[in-house]
């Protein structure tokens, strides 16, 4: 039987849309999964990268899409890798940004959910204070066996609660508040 979903996540990371699928579920939206890889263009705007995403994958997919463009920005990297994280996790990965870093582990997440559905074209913002940890401790994708969120001691990877506090969650959540008024 064919389930119907409210709007699709285009993307070819899995991992991103089981999170995102369980959090929509909280809020009653139902996603379901375009997987996809995209284009991304070379932008210092994950905004600007999103919505370009967006509009490329509703071609494809005919139906609402949501997109996800996400960075880690590390301070005393002067907030690299930022837009570039993708490419940076697929370089030197977690092992080559701890031996970038000295005292200074003060990092953020930054997630942009860009909605597309040729009516409209809206993007919403979720960022998440924390730290990189000196060790990758817990065993998670990418960034998260060294990203400690705020007034936690653990990372991403070893946190059971990840999806109820994360940067996806945050803009999830404004996304929902948004696209159930609209
Ligand atoms: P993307 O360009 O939006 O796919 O994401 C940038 C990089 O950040 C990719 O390497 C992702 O795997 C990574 N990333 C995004 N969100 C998370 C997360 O919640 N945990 C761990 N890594 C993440």
């Amino acid at each position: 039987m064919q389930q119907s979903f409210d709007l699709f996540f285009a993307s070819s990371n899995s991992h991103k849309y089981q999170e995102a699928k369980k959090i929509l579920d909280l809020f009653g939206i139902k996603l379901g999964f375009f997987k996809s890889d995209l284009e991304e263009i070379q932008s210092n705007s994950l905004k600007d990268i999103a919505s370009k995403k967006a509009k490329d994958a509703f071609s494809k997919c005919k139906k609402p899409v949501i997109i996800e463009d996400d960075g880690l920005f590390i301070n005393s990297l002067n907030g690299f890798p930022g837009p570039y994280s993708s490419y940076v996790f697929k370089t030197i990965g977690n092992k080559g940004i701890l031996d970038l870093l000295k005292n200074n582990r003060n990092a953020k997440f930054v997630s942009i959910i860009t909605y597309y559905d040729k009516n409209f074209l809206e993007s919403f913002d979720g960022k998440l204070d924390g730290t990189i940890s000196k060790y990758q401790k817990g065993k998670g994708w990418g960034y998260d066996p060294i990203f400690i969120p705020k007034n936690s001691k653990k990372t991403f990877a070893e946190l059971n609660d990840k999806n109820e506090l994360s940067h996806r969650y945050k803009a999830l959540k404004k996304f929902s508040n948004w696209y159930l008024h609209k």
